[in-house]
């Protein structure tokens, strides 16, 4: 009998529950011009290389935003303050809003790439679709970072600043004494 073998199987649930329990950074991920924007909230978002400054997101393959990130070939992530947690749950759909009407929430400019960015984002990386890997749930799509928007010095400690998501609840980070 070889050691794998006495690896129980993980259920979906078991699965799901533990991966609660690490906290993630927030995104909102946008693409498209005003009018017919489109946008949802993410913690699937990974830093994957600094050259070229690359960002990858795994995104659901029945997600609205899918099909208007491959045709507009560019998207930002714009990763939330704590002050927005709101914001988060409107792109989440959680209020029943949907596509351009999530916008009416949060102060919103256009990127270089022409993809909607979020003044109030901790940090917003502007994205060229570089590829895509397929999944049977999820599109992982692979962004290259054209532009960086940093949200302005503000009195709080920027570690802070961010929004994080762990066991079902928004929180902010706070640092070791
Ligand atoms: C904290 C949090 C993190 C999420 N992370 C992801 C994610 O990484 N990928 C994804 O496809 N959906 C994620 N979702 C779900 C989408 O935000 C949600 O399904 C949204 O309504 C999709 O937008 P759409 O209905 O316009 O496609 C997350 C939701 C929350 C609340």
């Amino acid at each position: 009998m070889t050691l794998l073998s006495k690896i129980p199987a993980v259920s979906a649930t078991e699965f799901r529950q533990a991966m609660r329990r690490p906290a993630n950074a927030v995104a909102v991920i946008a693409t498209g011009a005003h009018g017919t924007r489109v946008g949802l909230t993410m913690t699937a978002v990974c830093s994957l290389s600094d050259s070229p400054p690359s960002i990858l997101i795994c995104i659901y393959r029945e997600s609205a935003a899918l099909g208007p990130i491959r045709a507009n070939g560019c998207f930002s992530v714009n990763f939330l303050g704590a002050e927005d947690a709101g914001l988060a749950a409107v792109f989440a759909g959680r209020d029943g809003l949907r596509g351009e009407d999530r916008f009416a929430h949060g102060d919103w400019g256009i990127a270089a790439t022409g993809a909607p960015v979020l003044t109030s984002a901790v940090a917003s990386f502007d994205c060229r679709l570089d590829r895509e890997i397929d999944s049977p749930s999820h599109a992982v799509i692979f962004g290259r970072v054209e532009a960086l928007h940093l949200r302005s010095e503000t009195p709080q400690p920027l570690p802070e600043q961010g929004l994080i998501y762990c066991e079902g609840s928004f929180g902010r980070f706070a640092p070791l004494a």
